[in-house]
Parts: structure tokens; C-alpha cells; sequence
């Protein structure tokens, strides 16, 4: 199931974020001021107190900002990624912002392909970002639409691989 974090996941986020990013992992302070600071939306995938994914928000303005999605490599290829996202950008969404950016390194074909799944495309390219390896990244960006209160998701195009049914207001 997908609920909002808690700071009692953290030593499973820092264990996730190990597994999931090496040494590029945020650390232990680095996530828990992280889920901690202001005007963020973190979610997870709990399967039975395991937390197999998770993925969060940051809401500015106007424009909310993906700050990081990531599922464990035994549970991916599953939708989890693309169920937390849908409910990120759901949630993003009904703040009424406009639009969710993000970052990702041009060589990380598997989520740029879930962002262009979901509607996000390349807007922009920041050379140099992922340091040390001096990788760029593509900054991608997805427009939202706001419905007003209520129950908002979004198809995502996996309907076929039989995740649960989820409505598309674009
Ligand atoms: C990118 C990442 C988050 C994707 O997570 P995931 O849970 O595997 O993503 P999903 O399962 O939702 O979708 C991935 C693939 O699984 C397929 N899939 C989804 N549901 C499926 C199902 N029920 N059965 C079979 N395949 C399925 C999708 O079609 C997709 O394949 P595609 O790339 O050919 O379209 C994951 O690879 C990851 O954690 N990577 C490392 C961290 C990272 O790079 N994060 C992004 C930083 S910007």
C-alpha cells in the first residue's frame, strides 16, 4: 500500500537509499532533514512493514519539484514506481500547483522512460550536475492541471499490465 512517510521509516530509507542509489545515497541526516523540512510530500510503498519504494515532492510556488523516486531492485518492473508517481503528481495536483520539474542523469534511460510515460518531457539540460562523474542532466517537465478537491489520479499507460484502474483528467 502506498501511505506518507514517517520518521520512524527512516532507518528503512536509509537502508532503501543505500540499496537504490549507492554511493550517490543521501545520507542518514541529509534524508531525515529532508523529510523533516517544509512544504514536502513523501510517500512509500509498504508491503507489510517492508518499504519497497518510496518518492517525494517539494512544493514551491507555483511549481512542485520531484526530488527523488526510488523502488528496490528485487521489486522493480512491478508499477511501484508508477503508482508512487501517479500519486505524487495526483497530490502535487491538488495543491493547485502548475506544473512538477525534475532532474535526472541523461543516461538513466529506465526512469526517463517512466517520466515520458507520465507525461514529463525534456525542457531544459544542466551540464555538469552529477558530480563527480561530471554527468548532465535533463531537466524534465510536466504539466498539471488542477481539478479541484477530491479524488485525482492519472492513467498511467500500464493499465494492460494490470495495475488497478486509476482516471485521467488530461
Ligand atoms: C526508475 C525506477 C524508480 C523505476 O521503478 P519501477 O518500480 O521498476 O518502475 P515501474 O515498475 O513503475 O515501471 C518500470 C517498468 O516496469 C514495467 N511494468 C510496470 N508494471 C508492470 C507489471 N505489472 N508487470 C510487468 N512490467 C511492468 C513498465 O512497463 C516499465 O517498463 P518500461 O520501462 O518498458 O515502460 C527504478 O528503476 C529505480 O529505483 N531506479 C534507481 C533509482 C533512480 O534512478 N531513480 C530516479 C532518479 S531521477
Amino acid at each position: 500500500m502506498i501511505r506518507g512517510v514517517a520518521l520512524g521509516d527512516l532507518d528503512k530509507l536509509v537502508d532503501l537509499e543505500a540499496s537504490v542509489f549507492g554511493d550517490q545515497a543521501w545520507s542518514r541526516q541529509a534524508l531525515r532533514f529532508e523529510l523533516s523540512a517544509p512544504s514536502r510530500t513523501y510517500l512509500v510503498w509498504d508491503d507489510q512493514g517492508a518499504i519497497l519504494g518510496y518518492g517525494g515532492y517539494w512544493s514551491g510556488e507555483r511549481d512542485a519539484e520531484l526530488m527523488t523516486i526510488g523502488v528496490l531492485p528485487e521489486a522493480r518492473n512491478r508499477g511501484i514506481a508508477g503508482f508512487l508517481l501517479a500519486r505524487l503528481i495526483a497530490g502535487a495536483d491538488r495543491e493547485g500547483l502548475q506544473r512538477m520539474n525534475l532532474k535526472v542523469r541523461v543516461d538513466n534511460s529506465a526512469a526517463i522512460d517512466l517520466y515520458e510515460d507520465f507525461g514529463f518531457s525534456q525542457t531544459g539540460l544542466c551540464k555538469g550536475y552529477y558530480q563527480p562523474e561530471d554527468v548532465d542532466a535533463w531537466v524534465m517537465t510536466r504539466p498539471l492541471i488542477s481539478v479541484g478537491p477530491g479524488p485525482v489520479g492519472f492513467v498511467s499507460n500500464k493499465l494492460s499490465k494490470g495495475q488497478e484502474r486509476i482516471i485521467d483528467h488530461e
